[in-house]
């Protein structure tokens, strides 16, 4: 299964990756999580020690890399460059693994205004491309505010793009603006994930409000998230409530597969 995760900054969404993550791993699948966050956090929430997290890289801050496969030096515009770079080998290489969960940050493109072509980005969505084409393992995508890293060419590659709101109009007005990009590069299944929902109330408000999009689940708010945040572990670990509401939704995207 290849999920994409995205909604409004702050909402939960790499607290729901790494539920998620964890969820796929203790049902026997191996797991390429991908921080598509410019400021890579995801890491951090699936308790990566600190030691394996030092060596990773993210991919777009690797310049001679960049380089070497675009023919083109990164953050220069208008050169010649390859259009197709090779990519393959970049999962496996420029990762780290922990129990079972192989972590990919991409890191930050520094856009040169809309419609820019740069080597990074050329990179970067080849990088997603391939990842979607040719592994066979669970993708998760933690996205940012949007579905930038995802092209026309391979979005129905994408079994679901689950947008997370928390209980308030904003986020719900964000989820409706990543909806709207992600029918416009026809993205086929969008789900509403609703976040650190504290009663009834909240849920209703989400259901109520969603912008046409189907509630596939809920996520407690719960004080465990900001002690995993402290402890630097994964929250699946600390909180019962939140690791069976992430199974609950899992168990509804298979449903629907
Ligand atoms: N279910 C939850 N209950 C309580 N706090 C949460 C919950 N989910 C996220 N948070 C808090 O909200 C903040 C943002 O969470 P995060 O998952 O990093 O969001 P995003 O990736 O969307 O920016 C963090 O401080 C986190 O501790
Ligand atoms: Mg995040």
């Amino acid at each position: 299964m290849k999920l994409a995760i995205s909604g409004k900054g702050g909402v939960g969404k790499t607290t729901l990756t790494s539920l998620l993550a964890y969820t796929f791993v203790d049902q026997g699948y191996n797991v390429l999580a991908i921080d598509a966050d410019p400021s890579p956090c995801l890491g951090d929430a699936l308790g990566f020690p600190r030691e394996l997290l030092q060596g990773l890289t993210p991919i777009a801050e690797m310049g001679d890399l960049i380089e070497e496969r675009t023919g083109a030096k990164p953050g220069t515009y208008g050169g010649v460059f390859k259009m197709n770079p090779r990519v393959d080998d970049i999962p496996d290489k420029f990762s780290a693994t922990y129990r079972g969960i192989k972590l990919l940050e991409l890191g930050a493109v520094k856009m040169g205004g809309s419609g820019c072509i740069c080597a990074e980005s050329v990179l970067l969505k080849q990088l997603v491309s391939i990842i979607l084409l040719q592994r066979n393992e669970v993708v998760l995508m933690d996205m940012y505010a949007g579905v930038e890293h995802l092209g026309r060419a391979t979005s129905d590659m994408v079994d679901a793009l689950l947008i997370v709101a928390e209980p308030t109009a904003r986020s719900l007005g964000t989820a409706a603006q990543i909806k709207q990009l992600a029918t416009d590069i026809k993205i086929p299944r969008l789900y509403l994930v609703g976040s650190k929902v504290a009663s009834q109330a909240d849920r209703e408000f989400i259901t109520t409000n969603s912008p046409g999009l189907p509630v596939i689940g809920f996520l407690s708010a719960d004080p465990a998230v900001l002690n995993a945040d402290r402890e630097r572990k994964p929250v699946y670990d600390l909180s019962p409530t939140l690791a069976q509401q992430a199974r609950e939704i899992v168990a509804a995207l298979q449903t629907i597969q």
